[in-house]
């Protein structure tokens, strides 16, 4: 069974594991619906894929995501191009809200401001 685990990222890029929270996941499920289904609360505002407000960065297992939709593909875009090039340079960053596991493997996220 795949797991997400969320981690932090200090300013200085490390990531920790303080406070971080691992959870068994169905295949299918959207990141945050999998943590909401399991009574834990990430950031969020729309749902639908069209604020960012549930963006997260990607620290390993991106492969184990289905490919974003076209909703989800706009809504970063809008979000990224005004951000600082080399701050999300090799960085994968996904929407929870939208961002479906599809693979059996672990992923790590952390929240992406
Ligand atoms: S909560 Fe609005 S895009 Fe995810």
């Amino acid at each position: 069974m795949p797991t997400v685990s969320v981690k932090k990222t200090n300013p200085d890029g490390t990531v920790t594991t303080e406070n971080e929270i691992e959870i068994n996941v169905e295949k299918g499920l959207g990141i945050w619906e999998a943590f909401e289904a399991q009574g834990h609360k990430l950031p969020a505002g729309c749902l639908k894929g069209m604020c960012a407000a549930c963006r997260v960065q990607v620290l390993a297992g991106a492969e184990n995501l289905a490919e974003a939709g076209p909703t989800e593909k706009e809504t970063l875009e809008l979000v990224l191009k005004n951000k600082d090039p080399q701050e999300i340079a090799g960085k994968t960053i996904r929407l929870a809200c939208q961002a479906k596991i599809s693979g059996d493997g672990a992923i790590e996220i952390a929240p992406f401001n």
